[in-house]
């Protein structure tokens, strides 16, 4: 047996929900820059959950049932109470939330259809409550009520400020959010594939995806990002930090992808939203200084932006805590692991390869005193 390092190359299932072909990604046979053009986020899950885009009634009935499930379990509310406010990412909060929202739901452990998608609908639709109510308590404000009229871009951002967001702000997140949907079988969506695969529930798989979204070289990279243009400060800076990093063999976040080659066809949204947003709200260095970082790392490695590098600054430009960028992409990419969290249960087999046994050879047991 031979293995292969991080699994590259492997195809591990079949699905007919996102592809990445030469570089360009497609959601159910849409391309990304078609619906990154055209489509809200709410059609792109209908999208995602149903294969097909859907019909204006549909759509208003998904965004109908999307508003309806967004207030949380006072008892979810209660337990932010008792987290070491200070201490915890919220990333750790958003992933033991999502846990016990599980607890409330009834339907948990029913694996019918009908209880499958009750509680794709809750997952998504408190998913944004738990985010942006997780942010305001740990600030010692109250939890801001999800608001009927506002669509699911629109209820986020205004839950997290308490004040109705300017349409460009909403037409800049619904997109984030379409862009961030789907990626095939990237880290955290097999994580939730291998975990239901078991036949565990989808609270479970969904818990098990955060954890795995949660770190830097997969989900966690925008916040890095930021961190590093904070750190870079000022845009005469970008080359001489990139040349240090890259001569202590640091790696840059934002930058390289294990499928694209010529690049993330993400990107180039997201870069356009980083101009236009930092533009208007008078912070053009964070895009000037991502451009120039854009240019000094790929000058030296031919690794083109990924999505989280320009999603740090536009998320910026919407005055978004830096920590509340990784949350944000699950709040985009729990439609896409609902999707396949469904997909893998209606044809399901256990998800279990070997392991390429490097070890020592037979051994004999010593007993303790002997060793
Ligand atoms: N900065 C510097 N060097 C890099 C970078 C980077 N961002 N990415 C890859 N490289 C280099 C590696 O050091 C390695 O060089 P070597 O062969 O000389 O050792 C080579 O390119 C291959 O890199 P791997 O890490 O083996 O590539 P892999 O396919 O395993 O990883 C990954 C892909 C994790 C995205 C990687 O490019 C990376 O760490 N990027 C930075 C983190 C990041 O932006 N993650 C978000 C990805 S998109 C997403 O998940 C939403």
């Amino acid at each position: 047996m031979t293995s292969t390092r991080g699994l590259e190359g492997v195809v591990a299932t079949e699905s007919s929900i996102s592809s990445i072909i030469d570089d360009t990604l497609t959601y159910v046979g849409y391309d990304i820059d078609d619906l990154a053009e055209n489509a809200s986020f709410e059609e792109v899950v209908y999208l995602l959950w149903h294969k097909r885009l859907p019909k204006e009634d549909e759509l208003a009935e998904l965004k109908q049932q999307l508003s309806d499930n967004m207030a949380l379990p006072q008892e979810i509310l209660n337990h932010f109470k008792t987290y070491p406010i200070d201490k915890v990412h919220p990333m750790s909060a958003l992933r033991s939330a999502v846990s016990l929202l599980g607890l409330y739901d009834d339907l948990s452990e029913d694996m019918s259809d009908e209880a499958n998608y009750q509680k794709a609908i809750n997952l998504q639709a408190k998913i944004a409550t738990i985010v942006t109510a997780f942010s305001r308590v740990r600030k010692g404000l109250e939890p801001v009520e999800p608001r009927a009229d506002l669509g699911y871009a629109a209820n986020f951002l205004y839950m997290l400020s308490g004040k109705e967001p300017e349409d460009i702000e909403v037409e800049a997140f619904d997109k984030a959010l379409v862009l961030h949907a789907d990626h095939e079988l990237n880290a955290s969506t097999f994580t939730a594939r291998v975990c239901v695969a078991t036949l565990s529930d989808m609270y479970s798989g969904v818990t098990a995806a955060i954890g795995a979204l949660k770190g830097p070289l997969h989900g966690g990279a925008n916040e890095q990002v930021m961190k590093m243009l904070s750190e870079i400060g000022s845009e005469e800076n970008a080359e001489a930090y990139i040349e240090e990093k890259l001569a202590n063999k640091e790696k840059i976040m934002g930058f390289g992808h294990r499928v694209y080659r010529k690049g993330d066809p993400r990107a180039k949204h997201l870069r356009e939203m980083s101009r236009q947003l930092t533009k208007l709200r008078g912070e053009e260095k964070w895009y000037n200084m991502s451009i120039r970082v854009e240019a000094a790392f790929t000058a030296q490695k031919p690794l083109p932006p990924n999505v989280d590098f320009y999603s740090a600054s536009v998320y910026h430009s919407l005055g978004i805590d830096h920590d509340l960028f990784t949350p944000i992409f699950a709040v985009s990419r729990v439609s896409g692991w609902i999707a396949h969290i469904l997909e893998q249960y209606a044809n399901n087999r256990l998800i279990r390869p070997r392991a390429d046994y490097v070890g020592p050879g037979m051994q004999k047991y010593v007993p303790i005193n002997e060793r």
